[in-house]
This record gives C-alpha cells, sequence and structure tokens, in this order.
C-alpha cells in the first residue's frame, strides 16, 4: 500500500495556493483542507455578534460557541466552509471579512483553536493543507512543504477577475490596498507569521499557469511519497 504523507502549501494571500492544493489533492486522493477558511468563519461569527477583538474574556467565550466544519460541494468539487450549521462560504469570501480576517487571525486564542483543529485532520496523513502557518507550526514535520510567492501586481489582477464576478464594482486599488495589508498583518504578528520554512520548496508561480505549477508540485509530491514508501 502506498504511503500517505502531509503536504503543507503556504504563501501570501491570493498567490494560487488553494486553487494549487485543491488540485493535487484531487489528483492524490488527498483530504484539500483550506485553513483560511476557518479563520475567515471565526472573523464572520466575531463580526456578526460584535465581538471586540481586545476582549479576552468575549473571544473565549465565542469560540466555545463555534462550530467549523468542511461540507463536500459537488458543483464546485470543494469543500464548503460550515459555521454553527450553517454554510457559510460565499459570505467568507466578501470584503467586509477580508477586511477583518488578518486581525482575528492574530488572536492567540483564535489560533490555538484553530491549529487544534487542524492538526486532529491531520491526524490520518493523506491532507493537503494550505494557509501561512502550516509547514511551520501545524505540520513542522509534513514530507512535502511548498511555499506559493506571486508578483503583487498579479496576485492583485487574479484577485480583481475574481470578485469582480460577485462584485462588479470592486475596484483594483481596494484589491491592492486589503492585500498588502494582510501581507503586512500576517508577516509581522506575534503568533505563528507567515515565514517560508527553512525546508520548503518555493513556488514562484508569477509566470506559470496552473497547469505548469500542478505539474511542478505534482511532482516533488510523487517524488516524496515514492520516498515515504521506501522508508
Ligand atoms: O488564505 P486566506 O486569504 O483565505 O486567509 C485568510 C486570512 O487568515 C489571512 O489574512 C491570514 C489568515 N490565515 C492564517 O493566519 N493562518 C492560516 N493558516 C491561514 C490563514
Amino acid at each position: 500500500m502506498s504511503h500517505k504523507i502531509i503536504i503543507a502549501i503556504d504563501g501570501y494571500s491570493s498567490c494560487g495556493k488553494s486553487t494549487l492544493a485543491k488540485a493535487l489533492a484531487a489528483q492524490l486522493e488527498y483530504v484539500f483542507i483550506d485553513t483560511g477558511a476557518m479563520y475567515r468563519a471565526v472573523a464572520l461569527y466575531f463580526l456578526r455578534n460584535n465581538i471586540s477583538f481586545n476582549d479576552e474574556q468575549a473571544i473565549a467565550t465565542a469560540l466555545n460557541h463555534i462550530t467549523l466544519q468542511f461540507s463536500y460541494n459537488a458543483t464546485t468539487l470543494k469543500s464548503d466552509m460550515i459555521l454553527n450549521n450553517e454554510n457559510v462560504e460565499a459570505e467568507i469570501r466578501e470584503m467586509a471579512v477580508s477586511a477583518k480576517v488578518s486581525e482575528v487571525a492574530a488572536i492567540g486564542a483564535v489560533r490555538d483553536f484553530a491549529v487544534a483543529q487542524q492538526q486532529a485532520m491531520g491526524h490520518k496523513k493523506g491532507i493537503v493543507m494550505d494557509g501561512r502557518d502550516i509547514g511551520t507550526v501545524v505540520f513542522p514535520d509534513a514530507a512535502l512543504k511548498i511555499f506559493v510567492t506571486a508578483d503583487p501586481a498579479i496576485r492583485v489582477q487574479r484577485r480583481f477577475l475574481e470578485l469582480q464576478l460577485t462584485n462588479p464594482a470592486i475596484t483594483k486599488q481596494e484589491i491592492a490596498a486589503n492585500l498588502q495589508h494582510r501581507d503586512l498583518l500576517d508577516t509581522t504578528r506575534e503568533r505563528s507569521p507567515l515565514r517560508q520554512a527553512a525546508d520548503a520548496k518555493v513556488l514562484d508561480n508569477s509566470n506559470m499557469n496552473r497547469d505548469e505549477q500542478f505539474e511542478l508540485a505534482l511532482q516533488w509530491a510523487v517524488e516524496k511519497i515514492r520516498e515515504a514508501n521506501n522508508n
């Protein structure tokens, strides 16, 4: 039987991490986990319930009332985020959540809450998980770590094309400001800042299409699975 491994994919916002992680998981018949969706769902709950990001007691109580689940959607071929039995997949991608999620993801109690669930999901291996701290904190022993980067202007353009479908009024300036803001908070926060793990393979996809980036990552994954089988 082929050994299953853990594949950790980290990188900046809107670099195509999820697209890559999803395609790899489908090809390898692994489970794909978008950890950003978990932080987004927590942020949505905090926004809806007016939880102050400085109020430790209110945060602890709120986290006790949050249940996060992924539910497979056969139309999009991806898992939707379920917050307390409600499908919030569309809402967590909106700008109102994007504008606040990095602040929420910087809260220690929120990270403890999310990381414990992520580690439990990796218990049986056979997962592709994308986020910011997967190779450094969640699974420091992951067999394959990929750090995805892309030119900032290209990231803005990709995100613009994606968001425009649901929000025709959105501007590139708005998106650029949001990405810069999130990059800054994600890389400078005290708890588990976004960092490239020392043993990560860097994938700069600025000049690659989806297929090219997929082929390269798949080659890395196949090598690592072969190594795991030989050990
Ligand atoms: O990948 P994303 O853009 O959906 O992530 C949303 C936010 O959550 C992002 O600003 C950083 C944060 N995040 C994190 O801190 N750690 C993770 N493992 C995943 C996301």
